[in-house]
């Protein structure tokens, strides 16, 4: 090949999680006004769809930006054995204090697997919370 190509490979997955959104400094009122559903104190389901997207060079000698085998298995090992079926608030360490919106969950997400993603490839984040509602991160 001549010229190197940039492009981007998308990986999706998906986890089902429980969660409860509140701010422990506001009243309960507070936080009802403001987290509406997500406060109930006895938690809530989501099933979320992670969309991990990796942007590099496509290899001479593999055709490939990076083995998707490979992204897979970075998912699965540091977001899906660790978010998939637990309490985010209860479970995951990261939002002990962390109020775990899809904000903060797709910022945290992309903390654990900017740590196993060779820092040749960019990597991005898109996570749905439901159907309608997905946040992306980092911004361009
Ligand atoms: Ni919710």
């Amino acid at each position: 090949m001549t010229e190197p190509r940039k492009i981007s490979v998308f990986r999706k997955e998906h986890f089902n999680a429980a969660h409860r959104l509140y701010n422990p400094d506001w009243t309960d009122a507070k936080n009802d006004e403001v987290f509406g559903l997500c406060n109930n104190p006895n938690f809530h389901g989501h099933n979320y769809e992670l969309i991990v997207q990796v942007i590099g060079y496509i290899e001479d000698e593999t055709g490939y930006v990076v083995d998707m085998k490979v992204v897979s298995n970075w998912i699965k090992s540091e977001i899906i054995e660790k978010f998939d079926h637990k309490n985010l608030n209860l479970d995951v360490p990261e939002f002990k204090n962390l109020n775990p919106t899809a904000e903060n969950i797709a910022v945290v997400i992309y903390d654990k697997l900017r740590k196993v993603v060779p820092l040749n490839l960019e990597l991005k984040i898109r996570l749905y919370e439901t159907e309608r509602n997905y946040v992306e991160f980092p911004v361009d």
